[in-house]
């Protein structure tokens, strides 16, 4: 990190007034590492902000998007106009997609993909003769992007705050319990429900896997209640549990994706709806959606979306991530013993956390910065979640090794920031159930740069 005068940059989610001057510039960036402009390198263990999948570096999806803007960048789709790939695109997703029949509304980004999806299914409830089913219901700890829809939806409680009245029409549930589900639809009355929004894993609300059963049992009480099921994957879409989608097997009746659709080369996202929820929209003479971004369906992001989506597909990205997934417990599953961390999540293919003690963040507001440094020492790029734990989701083409070296990096970052641990890490149980794996945890990712033992990272707000 180098200080410097000011840029008139104004950093999302952050605290510009210890940002500001302070900036982390990435210069480029090769497969699961990045370089900063003054030299260092870093493995990233987040993908950059959960969407980089198959890695950096990749010349195809320049080219393609080259090639594309060579012939033409980009054209308005609106009304009746359409640019081949676009078309092409959508149609690889809708075969891809987890329900019947799928058509695929293309959006800038999640947030825009969250907004869409709220439009979706008020207006499908409105044209089906249900005006009255507008109640949109999220989970707590869920986050759904920045738009005011998102906002509204937000379970994580800081992320609605001072924006005066939000959608009014929003009811939240715990995260974990289809029963509390049921009941919040059933006292609503059904007939005032819209759609239950859900990430089939929680991502930035701190990495929670679905308990046991959750997800079928949420989807059965939405069926039975005629209220729509909607998979916010757009963390999730594309691989990043080791299946194409998270929600497969659940017939959702919507799916939002972004990040993953490109890995982050260009922005775009889809989102997917199923063929009896498009129905109306597309069957109903003289009726027009009046819905539909600028850049819905850009070209050059579609050549972006169909040469990252080739790359998934020709170098087997999503049965690879599906192989990591052990090895990333394996990896992190030790980190359980030390005194500050309270849990350790991961069994989702590469989407992991650590969590650090609620009661050691809220007593030293520096603990978070300072670990987050001391991985920055030692050559790791992560941050803290809502929850106060850190992220872990590395990019497709991560190796064994290098899980081993993150794992190593935050038991010493931890160390480093005062959490005590037992001398010689425990042969853990549940290490006697996990494969072989390979280990370079003797070096390799250390920084010598006495610049950085002083390095503490300014404050992003998690
Ligand atoms: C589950 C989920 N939904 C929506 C969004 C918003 O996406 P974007 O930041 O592209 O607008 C995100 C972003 O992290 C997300 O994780």
């Amino acid at each position: 990190m180098s200080t410097f005068e000011p840029s008139a940059f104004w950093h999302p989610f952050a605290d510009m007034s210890a940002v500001a001057g302070n900036d982390l510039v990435i210069a480029s960036g090769q497969g699961a590492h990045v370089t900063t402009e003054d030299g260092r390198s870093f493995l990233d263990a987040t993908a950059a902000l959960w969407y980089c999948n198959v890695g950096h570096g990749r010349a195809e999806i320049g080219d393609a998007v080259m090639r594309q803007m060579s012939s033409i960048a980009a054209y308005s789709n609106f009304g009746d106009m359409a640019t081949r790939v676009t078309l092409d695109l959508a149609d690889r997703l809708s075969a891809l997609a987890p329900m019947d029949d799928a058509k695929v509304f293309f959006t800038s980004g999640g947030s825009d993909a969250v907004d869409t999806a709220v439009k979706i299914v008020r207006r499908y409830w409105s044209l089906q003769g249900h005006p009255a089913r507008t109640t949109i219901i999220t989970r707590e700890r869920s986050y759904h992007g920045m738009h005011m829809a998102g906002t509204s939806l937000a379970g994580i409680a800081a992320n609605r705050d001072g924006y005066g009245p939000l959608d009014a029409g929003v009811a939240t549930v715990p995260w974990d319990d289809a029963d509390a589900l049921a009941a919040t639809i059933d006292e609503l009355g059904p007939d005032h429900v819209a759609a239950f929004f859900c990430e089939p894993v929680i991502g930035a609300g701190g990495v929670y896997p679905p308990p046991e059963g959750y997800l079928s049992a949420a989807r059965a009480v939405c069926r039975e209640r005629g209220v729509l099921f909607v998979a916010d994957e757009v963390i999730s879409g594309y691989g990043r549990t080791g299946r194409m989608f998270a929600s497969e097997g659940l017939d959702p009746d919507l799916v939002l994706t972004a990040k993953g659709l490109t890995s982050g080369y260009l922005p775009m996202g889809a989102v997917l709806v199923a063929g009896s929820v498009a129905r109306p929209f597309w069957e109903t003479p003289g009726f027009v959606w009046r819905h539909g971004y600028t850049y819905s369906g850009h070209a050059s992001a579609a050549a972006a979306a169909m040469a990252n989506l080739d790359i998934l597909e020709s170098e087997g990205l999503i049965d690879r991530v599906a192989g990591l997934e052990l090895a990333l417990t394996a990896a992190l599953i030790d980190l359980r013993s030390h005194e500050w961390v309270v849990d350790v999540r991961s069994g989702t293919g590469l989407l992991g956390a650590v969590q650090i003690d609620p009661e050691v963040l809220a007593a030293d507001a520096t603990a978070m910065p300072r670990v987050i440094g001391g991985l920055r020492e030692r050559g790791v790029l992560t941050r803290g979640l809502a929850d106060g734990s850190l992220q872990v989701s590395p990019s497709f083409v991560v190796t064994r090794d290098e899980l081993n070296v993150l794992s190593a990096a935050i038991d010493g970052a931890l160390v480093a920031a005062g959490s005590t641990r037992p001398a010689s890490r425990p042969a853990d149980d549940a290490r006697d159930v996990l494969p072989e794996i390979t280990s370079d945890e003797a070096g390799g990712f250390g920084s010598s740069d006495e610049r950085l033992l002083a390095d503490v990272p300014p404050h992003h707000g998690s």
